[in-house]
């Protein structure tokens, strides 16, 4: 066997994968993939839907954990050494990774800050990068209002805050105008012309000829060929002649007169009115048979010319299928070309520049993960802000269920509660729980909503404290809590209800329920990581929340309930944190129920912190 031959045996490899295989169930995405990619330059892998390419991309990106095989980015380990991994790349990912709601700086900015750089130089990176990539007139507009090209730029900006050695690009030009697609052409033959190593995927052929010296075919997880697009277009030999003829009608009677010219069979093209036909022998010679067949049997023709196989011959040569079941392999529009020498290659001049050291050593891991955690939080937070309407809703449910109870339920169970409290006093309290407790489905919606839009995916890519992503989720949450809990406290105030303990007292109410929330919020989180989908998620949440709430101190005392759902609600926690807040609304002292409350949060935290953190490191 032949080794591939190394552009400079003595450089590290930018990539190296050996017999790289990744399962999921029984769909085998990567069956042993060989590759590597010489550093500075382009390498474009090539294959249909459901090739393996964006699993091979998020493997390198240290995304997800191979089942054999190795993968080594500049010669480290992408799974025993993925955080240094982390340091060298930048992902754009299949589909854009941006936040929504924040603006195009926002989101600059918010990934300069977890790339691990300064403000300032967050700041600096941001405004220059904009500007680079035509986005600075809409900068400070939220990234929803942008169309699908300023997005994708956008998205290509958030990866270069740090100037990665090499960057993935999946599939960057897919479902974009031609305008945009050239502008993402010329941005990535910029980049190599910056010394930035890049790998990209495509379904666009014509797209790896242009801009990748190295093409490797993939398809069912395997490498089916590779080589310089001039290699493999050799591989199908020679030049094709191809036919446009005037009308789609006389397609067969053409395809038989033209197989009379004596160059094997003439093939249907792309379009009911094309034919293509091996061109062996002289081109010239060629054109003039057919051309005189064609005159004799009275066929028109709109074009008649010799052009070189493009790879989708290639593709069709190889595996006897076109490339896609979904027309991805329509050329894309032309665009400049790059200037190449005589070998073909890009002969753009390469400066090598120094890659931005991010993160300072570990003695400062602690305040880096204190800035990460900050930064997700400060975000989330912004999304709460930026839209005001979950805010008057989070508020209206809880006030509907307060309206409800007193006006509708508390004559009933009036006769049930201690001597001397009214049923607004009692129920207060217990309506603080439930607000929190369905509240908490949220931290399961939000998180799945980033997990979807793939902006977690972005958040996994980058050499940030893991954890931050989940810590800075719950935070949020926690702190949008306590606000509803002193907007619910007003509400209550105007219909009657009133802390008898003072302000300390009414403080340590909040503490307790807002602790309370924050406890079920890791719950939640780990349900989004596990069950997947916003939707899900939600349904899956309240399938659990409704029956420990109602099943609860929370709007009725328990002593009105049956023997064996009362031995149930005693020890349920919402009945704990329940009778903790209304003992701090309502006397003088420390609640009886405290010490197995701040139990039950504590072991809460203590097993579904983990149980996150784990789920999250193993997501695939
Ligand atoms: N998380 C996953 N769970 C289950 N199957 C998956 C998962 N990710 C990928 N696959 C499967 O693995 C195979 C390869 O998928 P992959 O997304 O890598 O293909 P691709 O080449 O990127 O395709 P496309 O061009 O459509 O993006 C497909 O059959 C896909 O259904
Ligand atoms: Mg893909």
């Amino acid at each position: 066997m032949v080794a591939p031959v190394r552009a400079d045996p003595s450089a590290t490899a930018a990539v190296r994968v050996e017999g790289l295989v990744k399962r999921f169930g029984a769909t085998v995405a990567l069956a042993g993939v060989d590759l590597e990619v010489a550093q500075g330059t382009v390498f474009g892998l090539l294959g249909p839907n459901g090739a393996g390419k964006t699993t091979l991309v998020r493997v390198l990106a240290t995304l997800l954990e191979p089942d054999a095989g190795r993968a080594e980015v500049f010669g480290r380990d992408v799974v025993n050494e993925a955080v240094a991994v982390r340091e060298l790349l930048g992902l754009t990912g299949q589909f854009a990774a941006v936040d929504e709601i924040l603006s195009g700086r926002e989101n600059l900015l918010m990934f300069g800050r977890l790339f691990g750089l300064p403000r300032h130089e967050a700041r600096r990176r941001a405004a220059a990068l904009l500007e680079r990539f035509d986005l600075a007139d809409a900068a400070d507009r939220p990234a929803k209002t942008y169309s699908g090209g300023m997005r994708r730029r956008l998205d290509l900006a958030s990866s270069l805050l740090t100037r990665p050695r090499i960057l993935f690009l999946d599939e960057p030009t897919t479902g974009l105008d031609p305008r945009s697609r050239n502008e993402i052409w010329a941005i990535v033959r910029e980049l190599v012309g910056e010394g930035t190593t890049l790998l990209l995927t495509t379904q666009y052929l014509e797209e790896a000829d242009q801009l990748a010296e190295q093409i490797v075919v993939i398809d069912h997880g395997r490498v089916i060929a590779q080589g310089t697009g001039n290699e493999l277009k050799d591989r199908v030999g020679g030049q094709i002649l191809e036919v446009q003829l005037t009308s789609a009608t006389q397609r067969e009677r053409a395809q038989a007169v033209l197989a009379e010219v004596g160059c094997g069979d003439p093939e249907p093209g792309q379009r009911s009115d094309q034919l293509t036909l091996p061109a062996p022998r002289d081109g010239l010679e060629l054109i003039e048979d057919a051309a005189a067949h064609l005159r004799r049997a009275g066929i028109s023709v709109s074009d008649l010319g010799l052009r070189r196989p493009t790879l989708d011959d290639v593709f069709l040569q190889l595996t006897g299928a076109p490339p896609s079941e979904d027309g991805a392999g329509s050329k894309p529009p032309a665009a400049p070309q790059p200037k190449r020498d005589a070998d073909g290659r890009s002969a753009i001049v390469r400066r090598h520049r120094p890659v931005l050291r991010l993160r300072a050593p570990s003695s400062q891991k602690l305040s880096a993960a204190v800035t990460d955690a900050w930064v997700v939080t400060a975000r989330n937070l912004r999304h709460f802000i930026r839209q005001p309407q979950l805010l008057i809703f989070s508020t209206i449910q809880p006030v509907m269920f307060v309206l409800l109870f007193v006006y509708v339920f508390g004559g009933a169970v009036r006769g049930s509660l201690p001597r001397g409290v009214t049923y607004v006093d009692f129920l207060l309290p217990g309506i603080l729980v439930q607000s929190v407790a369905f509240r908490a489905t949220q931290t399961a919606i939000g998180l799945a909503e980033d997990l979807e839009r793939g902006v977690v995916d972005r958040f996994r890519s980058m050499p940030m404290t893991r954890s931050a992503v989940l810590l800075g989720r719950t935070l949020a949450d926690l702190v949008r809590n306590v606000l509803i809990l002193v907007l619910m406290i007003v509400i209550g105030y105007l219909i009657g209800f009133s802390f008898h303990g003072g302000a300390l007292q009414a403080i340590a109410c909040v503490a307790v329920v807002a602790a309370f929330g924050f406890a079920l919020s890791w719950i939640f989180a780990f349900v989004a990581l596990t069950v997947r989908g916003a939707e899900a998620a939600q349904a899956a949440g309240f399938v659990a929340i409704f029956p420990l709430v109602f099943a609860s101190s929370v709007f009725v005392p328990v002593g009105s309930m049956p023997g064996w759902l009362r031995t149930f609600a005693e020890a349920s926690p919402v009945t704990l944190t329940a009778d903790a807040a209304r003992s701090y609304a309502l006397s003088h002292g420390v609640p009886g129920s405290l010490g197995e409350m701040a139990a039950w949060i504590g072991g809460l935290l203590v097993l579904f912190i983990p149980l996150c953190v784990w789920r999250y490191r193993r997501m695939s």
